[in-house]
């Protein structure tokens, strides 16, 4: 007989901030609904990594559905996959603080994105920002995760969770899967429209970022807008021409055209015509998720019945690995 392969996990998370971008759709909630099939997945909302920046209680509770609701609105199954609140699993918090005693503040330090969060929010630098990639580890370790699909904004972070989690392995025996990070190769850096030189991002002003609620129209009007440069060529060149090949690498991983199609298929249609052709291959692909965003949206049962049938599989797995992490680092065992 063959033996049972034990399916491989999937952990991956998204913040709950108002909007989400193609950029968060292209580097990773596209790929949470592809890797589905073949994996055990789990896929968080994780609120607690959003109140390292101040949010307003309410605006952050809706955010949460939102993006639960959006969740469901790729296709994630909700009876394949978990998805869940993350602080709907105290596990998190608490692998967190476990894991804050075997990661240095060198490491932590060296984090671009605690760099540049510190800039934007100089007068909230606190502790909670610097820590921020522990919790994420805590995140993917708990739940013995093999892959992370994430953009390759969270490469450095992913890095991270593999040294501490070898780190903690090295102390104390094969505790945790050291995971892989899943990083397309084309999508996994979509920029701002208006300056190619930095990742497309929600933080920036609105014209920078394609949301993935924003109305056909204004979807257009961006994209008409969107920085290239003045040869009107259609050329894959991210060094010298990076508005074009930005909007080249989102129409390719949207309809799966090389980029020599592009060229070929564009080329002679000018700036105008090729960012058309863009703007309805993002009309197209985001239109039956907004569709279906609506309905799961004005569905709040569904919506509980989803995120806390899910926490409770989500506890008994981080769970396990919680105990075994006690046992082992000499915490005596609970018996509540
Ligand atoms: P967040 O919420 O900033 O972004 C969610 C996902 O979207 C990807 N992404 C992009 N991909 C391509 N181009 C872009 N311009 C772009 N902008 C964002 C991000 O890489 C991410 O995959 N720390 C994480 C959330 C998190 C997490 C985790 C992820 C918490 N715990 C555990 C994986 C595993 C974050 O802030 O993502």
């Amino acid at each position: 007989m063959e033996p049972v392969q034990r399916k491989q996990r999937i952990f991956s998370g998204i913040q709950p901030t108002g909007v989400l971008t193609l950029g968060n759709y292209i580097g990773a909630l596209r790929n949470f609904k592809l890797l589905e099939e073949e994996y055990n997945c789990v896929y968080s909302i994780v609120d607690l990594h959003a109140i390292t920046v101040r949010q307003d209680p309410t605006a952050l509770r809706k955010a949460c559905f939102t993006v639960m609701s959006l969740y469901l609105a790729v296709g994630l199954d909700p009876d394949k996959s978990l998805i869940y609140f993350q602080s709907h699993v105290p596990q998190h918090a608490e692998l967190a603080w476990v894991l804050n005693c075997f990661t240095y503040m060198g490491e932590l330090s060296r984090m671009t994105q605690f760099k540049d969060k510190s800039q934007r929010h100089a007068d909230n630098i606190n502790a909670g920002l610097f820590t921020y990639p522990v919790l994420m580890a805590a995140d993917i370790l708990l739940y013995q995760t093999d892959l992370v699909p994430v953009g390759a904004d969270q490469k450095q972070h992913l890095e991270l969770a593999r040294d501490v989690a070898e780190r903690f392995n090295n102390l104390y025996g094969p505790v945790f899967v050291v995971p892989q990070p899943y990083i397309p190769k084309v999508g996994g850096r979509v920029m701002s429209l208006q300056d190619p030189a930095r990742k497309m991002s929600k933080s920036d002003p609105e014209d920078t970022y394609i949301a993935m609620l924003d109305a056909p129209d204004v979807i257009r009007k961006k994209l008409r807008r969107a920085v290239t440069d003045s040869e009107n060529c259609i050329r894959y060149d991210p060094e010298n021409k990076p508005g074009v090949s930005n909007l080249m690498n989102i129409l390719s991983t949207l309809t799966g055209m090389s980029y020599d199609q592009i060229t070929l298929e564009y080329g002679s249609k000018g700036y105008g015509g090729f960012k058309n052709a863009v703007a309805e291959a993002v009309i197209e692909e985001l239109k039956p998720i907004q569709a279906r965003f609506k309905e799961y949206f004005a569905d709040k049962a569904y919506l509980e019945q989803v995120m806390t049938a899910s926490a409770q599989r989500a506890q008994a797995i981080a769970g396990r690995t919680m105990s075994k992490v006690r046992r082992r680092v000499g915490l005596a065992p609970t018996r509540l």
